[in-house]
């Protein structure tokens, strides 16, 4: 039995939707067959794959209807996290969903699923992009602070959603966690932040998250070790399409 995790898959069998730039890189090209391909090869159906946000490019349900169908399809148990773009998913609603979905696939928003003696918690999480105002020699040298402001107050909401997931998987009596966030645990300016202080203090083993695709993004954040924890990122087109094994 093995837990595995990929984030972006950012389908798009109905959508219209602008692709973003990401879309004509050549790890994108046929990015949904190279996926399937690597999950057969890789996930046996007692195995558990977690999908790490922005998982369609659908503005709605019905939108969504063939990119759901094809992670269905896909092996194993299937926990979707909540990412930025998926328009589909109204976090007050996500009971609604699980219902709609029950049993081929689990919304993990403001619950937990379980692993072995493991709880998954997950939330979106959220970092401040900037704008960031660089110098001629491409130095940080100030950012927006309006858009930090209102940053702020959409970390805090993160925030209580994930400490709402960890005390019920706690109040049930699990000690170990492993915690997923759609966003980078940190900004690219920070070393640390309240997502790193909140697995330091519930002692999540590792940090999943995705977000960063294209080139230029896979350094955004931490992986690897960081005091005490590993954190992954997950984004597809950084693991070339082969979902990250977890644990076993
Ligand atoms: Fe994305
Ligand atoms: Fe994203």
């Amino acid at each position: 039995m093995s837990l595995f995790a990929i984030g972006d898959l950012h389908l798009h069998f109905q959508s219209e939707l602008k692709a973003p730039s990401q879309l004509r890189e050549r790890l994108w090209k046929n990015h949904e067959e190279k996926l399937r391909k690597n999950c057969e090869k890789l996930i046996k159906p007692e195995d558990t794959l977690v999908l790490v946000g922005d998982h369609s490019w659908g503005k709605d349900l019905d939108e969504c209807e063939a990119d759901f169908q094809y992670i269905r399809e896909l092996p194993g148990r299937k926990l979707l996290t909540r990412g930025n773009h998926d328009m589909f998913w109204d976090a007050k609603k996500t009971k609604q969903l699980n219902d709609r979905f029950a049993p081929e696939l689990t919304f993990l928003q403001d619950n937990y699923e379980t692993y072995r003696d493991y709880a998954l918690v997950a939330t979106k999480g959220f970092t401040f992009e900037g704008p960031f105002y660089l110098d001629r020699y491409g130095r940080i040298t100030g950012w927006d602070e309006e858009a930090e402001e209102h940053a702020k107050k959409l970390v805090d909401r993160e925030l209580k959603r994930l400490r709402n997931a960890f005390e019920s998987a706690k109040t049930d009596g699990y000690r170990k966690f492993i915690m997923f966030l759609h966003y980078p645990p940190t900004n690219i300016l920070e070393e640390r932040s309240e997502f790193t202080d909140m697995a330091e203090e519930y002692g999540a083993e590792q940090v999943v998250y995705a977000h960063c695709h294209g080139e230029s993004r896979f350094h955004d954040s931490i992986e690897g070790e960081y005091r005490g924890r590993i954190y992954h990122l997950t984004s597809g087109d950084y693991l070339r399409w082969k979902p990250l094994n977890i644990l076993d």
